[in-house]
């Protein structure tokens, strides 16, 4: 089971960054040449919600199956065990919170330049969060 869901989870993050790129670009692109918001700029954000949804409800599962989430105080003086019990859901779940705000205000705001502006910077400032903690995990950001 635990092979399985890292397998799964590990694979589940290109999906995550194949959505945050093209939010991130599409939106970019809306932004600077006042583009009107569209089912794309709409579908787009919504995958890359989803996505980052599922990693979430699989990154809680594979919490309580990883031998590397542990609690003693001798595990936790580990680089290692510490990143994977504190510093990597807490990291991935600020992202996924900017995530589902920058999509959750865009209903209220009328303007579509303002829309794009909405999802390009904090997206982006999520996609800097996820990539800093992959980078701290000591594994590949891809491969
Ligand atoms: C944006 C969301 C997330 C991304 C992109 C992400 C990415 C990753 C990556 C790349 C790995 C390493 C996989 C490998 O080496 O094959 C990993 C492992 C892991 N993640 Fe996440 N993660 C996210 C969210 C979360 C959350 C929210 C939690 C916990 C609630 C979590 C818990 C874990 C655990 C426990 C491991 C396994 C460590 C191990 O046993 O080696 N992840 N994640």
């Amino acid at each position: 089971m635990y092979t399985g869901l890292l397998h799964t989870h590990s694979g589940l993050r290109y999906v995550l960054l194949f959505f945050m790129v093209a939010v991130l670009l599409k939106s970019l692109l809306g932004w600077a040449k006042n583009m009107p918001f569209g089912k794309l700029d709409n579908g787009l954000s919504l995958g890359l919600f989803i996505s980052s949804h599922l990693q979430l409800v699989l990154g809680f599962i594979l919490y309580f199956v990883s031998p590397n989430v542990q609690f003693t105080g001798a595990a936790m003086s580990e680089k290692a065990i510490r990143y994977w019990t504190i510093e990597h859901w807490v990291m991935m779940l600020v992202a996924i919170v900017l995530i589902t705000l920058a999509r959750a205000g865009l209903r209220k705001i009328k303007i579509d330049d303002l829309k794009h502006r909405r999802l390009f910077l904090w997206n982006l400032a999520a996609l800097v969060i996820i990539v800093v903690a992959i980078l701290q995990s000591g594994r590949p950001l891809i491969g």
